[in-house]
């Protein structure tokens, strides 16, 4: 079978499916405090259309599949969704991005179900800050649902992923590390992205993973790079220099990694985006209720594969805002 490719000959893998555009945080930099108003149920995929397209993705070449949302355990009966996509034969990797809120309850169906990966996001450690940043006070709550986590070996690595922004992040950066020591989380930082619905972003804001890495050698010496040969990964990785430990950089606007990338992305939806900036979208839900085949499935994600964009413009004039804000993307 034909390979899974864009006209510039990169390999596409990897799908991230948004399960839902509700979410119980308002981080700031992403909706606003009021939220967004919310997908209507017929809208929104079931669990029997996700698991048709995944595994027509999966027949023509996707292997990695990441769960994300809005928050992607608000929707009910996620652990019912895993289950039926680790079920899909070929799929090499099936993982959630959530906050963390709801893993407390969850952690434990969901690793049954077959998860096998997850990254929580995490921007403080403070309870005030971590109050202030997502206008909810549930610190607490996310580390117990972290701390649950570690019970269920299977769900391995643990990866926490702070969005870093200038004049917040710089406070905690050591404190962030010494968790990646002490814990077996991988702590990643995301630069921050004009995706925020509330178009807050400003260039001055972004606080670079350069600048994050440089205040972590200055307290502990040089990070050792760890290479994977896995050139579509979104971070790069480091441990300590005595091996204790690893954290990571994604520098999405300092270093972009377009040239690499692997992903397209469903929206909640049913739309196919095949960038995060896309400005424009595949609609397979109208394929789907249009009683569609699966060639007529493959068919159709083959092609917007094929025109997928060649790299995001940010900091340039060609830059445009992508046509949904990050909640409604999932990241
Ligand atoms: P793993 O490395 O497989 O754990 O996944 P990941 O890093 O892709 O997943 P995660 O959901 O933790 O993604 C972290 C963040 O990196 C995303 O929320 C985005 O902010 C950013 N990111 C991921 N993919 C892309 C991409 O294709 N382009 C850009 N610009 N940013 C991305
Ligand atoms: N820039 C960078 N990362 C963001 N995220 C949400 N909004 C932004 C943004 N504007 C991150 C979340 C989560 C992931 C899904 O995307 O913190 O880790
Ligand atoms: Fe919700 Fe995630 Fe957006 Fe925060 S970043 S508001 S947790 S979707």
């Amino acid at each position: 079978m034909e390979p899974l490719i864009d006209s510039y000959g990169r390999r596409i893998k990897n799908m991230r499916i948004s399960i839902t555009d509700k979410c119980n945080f308002r981080c700031t930099y992403c909706m606003p405090a009021e939220g967004l108003p919310w997908l209507k149920k017929a809208e929104i995929l079931s669990y029997e259309e996700i698991e048709r397209i995944a595994r027509v993705a999966v027949e023509i070449g996707i292997e990695q599949i990441r769960l994300t949302g809005g928050e992607p355990l608000v929707r009910r009966d996620v652990a019912d969704l895993v289950r039926q996509l680790h079920e899909i034969e070929g799929l090499r990797s099936l993982s959630l991005t959530t906050n963390g809120v709801l893993l407390k309850q969850q952690a434990k169906a969901l690793a049954e179900a077959g998860l096998t990966r997850i990254n929580v996001s995490l921007d403080s450690l403070v309870r005030e800050r971590f109050a202030q940043l997502t206008r909810r006070d549930q610190l607490d709550r996310v580390l117990e649902g972290l701390a649950e986590l570690e019970q269920y070996p299977s769900i391995h690595p643990i990866k926490v992923n702070a969005v870093a922004m200038r004049d917040f992040t710089e406070a905690e950066v050591l404190d962030f590390a010494h968790l990646a020591r002490r814990k077996a989380y991988v702590v990643r930082w995301i630069e921050f992205m004009p995706l925020d619905a509330d178009q807050i972003w400003r260039k001055e804001d972004i606080l670079t993973g350069g600048e994050i890495k440089a205040i972590i050698e200055a307290a502990y010496g040089p990070l050792v790079p760890i290479t994977t040969g896995d050139p579509s990964e979104t971070a790069r990785r480091y441990t300590f220099s005595d091996g204790i430990g690893e954290v990571g950089f994604i520098n999405p606007v300092s270093e972009p990694f377009c040239a690499s990338c692997d992903r397209i992305r469903l929206t909640a939806d049913g739309q196919l985006r095949t960038c995060l900036f896309a400005t424009e979208e595949t609609d397979l839900r109208a394929v789907l209720r249009s009683g569609g085949s699966d060639e007529d499935l493959a068919r159709t994600i083959r092609n917007a594969v094929w025109h997928k964009e060649l790299k995001h413009y940010i900091g340039d004039k060609r830059f445009k805002r992508a046509s949904r804000s990050m909640s409604r993307i999932g990241g």
